[in-house]
């Protein structure tokens, strides 16, 4: 197809582009060519060229672009797109605006099998929420998260990708030669990394789908001999370990204080504790310092080794972590 393009030497090709694109005239819908010492760069409209480039505006075939088809692109606005494996997430309380994403969406290059919208908070006990299937029809996917795999059905089990960073954050202290209790371990992204890195980890949650899950991405991704995955309360099966965690993992942020009697029934001599909590951002840690030294009692010394804002929960409230050591007194 023929578009104009200025015509100028090689050596200036660089430099012409860059001010071709300061002026916005740049064509990046056709491929730039080459022929002999002359460089052709295709523009938008001649006018919007710069004034001197005028008299080297020719017309030429340029071939199109390959260019990968965003939903934004169709669109012609940045949606606000969530991924967890082949599943995309859109974040709309308007329905109609939500279905124009997702067709968006399954028209783009995005690799997608399925769109969703949520459909309800997080809720209840199993954290789990609700959604809108709005393309496709599988609410099942394999995840990938530093290196590992996480099959999970997001209607039946609750993860969340947004966390990645901050389970690499604690993972990454996790030494060989640890035991770990994974107190509400989902699906397994914390368990099943932290025994990748030689730990043994017990992993208990009491949603028996995320247990399921649990135990088959630790086959998945080879750890299954060092993880014993546990379907039930932590509370009751905290008698069964008592005295074994080196390390602790407590992401049930809302109500992790409940818990703290079964946490230190289950603490070692000297345990690492991975403290999740939400709260205001006038204190976000000391509740929950105030709460573990009280659980604590004279039976463990407590040293608050990290105090560490995981991400902004909601107005005026952080989603923290803090990193305790127990040390049996
Ligand atoms: C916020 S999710 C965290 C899951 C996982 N750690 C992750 O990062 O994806 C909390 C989990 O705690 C589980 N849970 C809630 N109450 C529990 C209890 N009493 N005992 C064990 N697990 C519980 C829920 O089923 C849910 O899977």
């Amino acid at each position: 197809m023929s578009v104009p393009c200025v015509a100028v030497e090689r050596e200036r090709g660089e430099t012409v582009r860059e001010r071709l694109a300061d002026a916005d005239a740049l064509d990046g819908d056709h491929e730039i060519a080459v022929d002999g010492d002359t460089i052709y760069i295709p523009v938008t409209d001649p006018d919007a060229a710069p004034a001197d480039l005028a008299a080297t505006i020719v017309e030429r075939d340029a071939a199109e672009r390959d260019r990968p088809r965003t939903p934004a692109s169709i669109l012609g606005y940045e949606p606000s797109l969530e991924r967890l494996g082949d599943i995309v997430i859109v974040d709309e309380d308007d329905d109609e605006r939500a279905r124009e994403i997702a067709e968006a969406v399954m028209a783009s290059d995005v690799p997608c099998e399925t769109v969703l919208n949520r459909a309800s908070p997080i809720e209840g006990e199993l954290r789990v929420r609700r959604w809108d299937v709005l393309a496709g029809n599988g609410t099942e996917t394999v995840h990938r998260e530093y290196g590992h795999e996480f099959l999970l059905d997001v209607a039946e089990v609750y993860f969340s990708p947004r966390l990645a960073t901050e389970r690499h954050r604690v993972i990454e202290q996790v030494g060989s030669d640890e035991t770990v209790v994974d107190m509400f371990a989902g699906v397994g992204p914390y368990a099943v990394p932290m025994a990748a890195r030689g730990a043994d980890v017990v992993a208990c949650d009491l949603n028996e789908h995320a247990i399921e899950y649990l135990r088959e991405n630790a086959e998945r991704n080879g750890v299954a001999d060092r993880v014993t995955a546990i379907a039930g309360d932590v509370r009751e099966i905290a008698d069964d370990h008592a005295g074994s965690a080196d390390r602790l993992v407590m992401n049930l942020p809302h109500s992790a204080d409940e818990f703290l009697d079964a946490a230190v029934r289950l603490a070692g001599d000297d345990c690492v504790v991975h403290y999740y909590d939400i709260q205001h951002e006038d204190d976000p840690f000391g509740p929950g310092t105030r709460a573990i030294r009280a659980v604590a009692g004279d039976a463990y010394d407590v040293t608050v080794e990290t105090e560490h804002v995981v991400r902004s929960y909601a107005p005026h409230e952080y989603n923290v972590c803090l990193d305790v050591r127990l040390t049996r007194a």
